[in-house]
C-alpha cells in the first residue's frame, strides 16, 4: 500500500477541507494517507517514510502560510527524492485576465525559491470566500477586491469555488504517476541486476 503524506496550511479552512477530501479520495484508491496541518504539533513529521508528499497552501495577500514554507524548507532535501505535488489554493485562478494568472505563477515561483523545493506536479485550485467567518474589516476589504475582479459580493453567505471533480482527477493522475514510477524503478533494478 502506498504511503502518502498531505501537509497543508490554511487560514480560513478551505485548504483543510480540500486536504480532507483529497485524503478520502486517495484512501479510496488504496493509499494510506496521513494528514497534517503544518501549523500543528505534528509538523515535525519527516517525508522520508513516505512514497509521496502532497503540500497544499492558500494565498493570502500574495503569500502562502509561513509554517508551510518553513516545513518545506526544512524537508526540501528529502522531498526531492520522492514524488511530490503542490496545490496552491487561491481565487485569482478564477479570473480571465492573463495578468491574474501571471501573478499566481509569480507567487508560486517565489515560494519555490524561498523553500528550495520544486514539486513533480503543481495543480492550482480555486478556494472559497468565507464572508460569514471574516471580521468586518476583512469582509469589507475582500468585498472591494472581489467587486473589482467581478466576483461574488453577497457577504451574507459564503461562496465555494473549488472544483471537486478537478481534485478527483488530480488524485487519480497522481496515483497513476506513483504506479508508473514504481514500475520504472523496478525496471531499473532489474536492468541493474542484468549488468
Ligand atoms: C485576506 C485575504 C487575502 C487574500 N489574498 C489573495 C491573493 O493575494 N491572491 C489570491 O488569489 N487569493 C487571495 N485570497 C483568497 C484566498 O486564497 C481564498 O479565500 C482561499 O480559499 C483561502 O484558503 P484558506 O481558507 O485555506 O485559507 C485572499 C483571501 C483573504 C481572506
Amino acid at each position: 500500500m502506498r504511503q502518502i503524506l498531505i501537509v497543508y496550511g490554511t487560514t480560513d479552512g478551505q485548504t483543510r477541507k480540500i486536504a480532507n477530501v483529497l485524503a478520502e479520495d486517495l484512501r479510496a484508491r488504496r493509499c494510506s494517507v496521513d494528514l497534517v496541518d503544518a501549523a500543528g504539533p505534528l509538523h515535525r513529521l519527516s517525508p522520508e517514510t513516505y512514497d509521496a508528499v502532497i503540500v497544499g497552501a492558500s494565498v493570502h495577500i500574495g503569500a502562502f502560510q509561513k509554517p508551510v514554507v518553513r516545513w518545506v524548507r526544512e524537508n526540501a532535501k528529502a522531498l526531492k527524492k520522492i514524488q511530490t505535488a503542490f496545490l496552491p489554493v487561491c481565487l485569482a485562478i478564477l479570473e480571465t485576465r492573463p495578468e491574474a494568472r501571471q501573478e499566481i505563477d509569480k507567487i508560486v515561483e517565489r515560494f519555490f525559491r524561498q523553500s528550495g523545493w520544486r514539486p513533480s506536479v503543481t495543480k492550482p485550485l480555486a478556494g472559497a470566500l468565507r464572508y460569514t467567518q471574516y471580521s468586518w474589516l476583512k469582509k469589507w476589504m475582500m468585498k472591494r477586491i472581489v467587486a473589482k475582479a467581478g466576483g461574488d459580493t453577497d457577504t451574507t453567505r459564503d461562496h465555494e469555488y473549488t472544483d471537486w471533480n478537478e481534485l478527483r482527477v488530480f488524485a487519480g493522475e497522481f496515483v497513476a504517476r506513483l504506479a508508473t514510477r514504481e514500475i520504472m524503478t523496478g525496471a531499473e533494478v532489474m536492468a541493474g541486476g542484468v549488468v
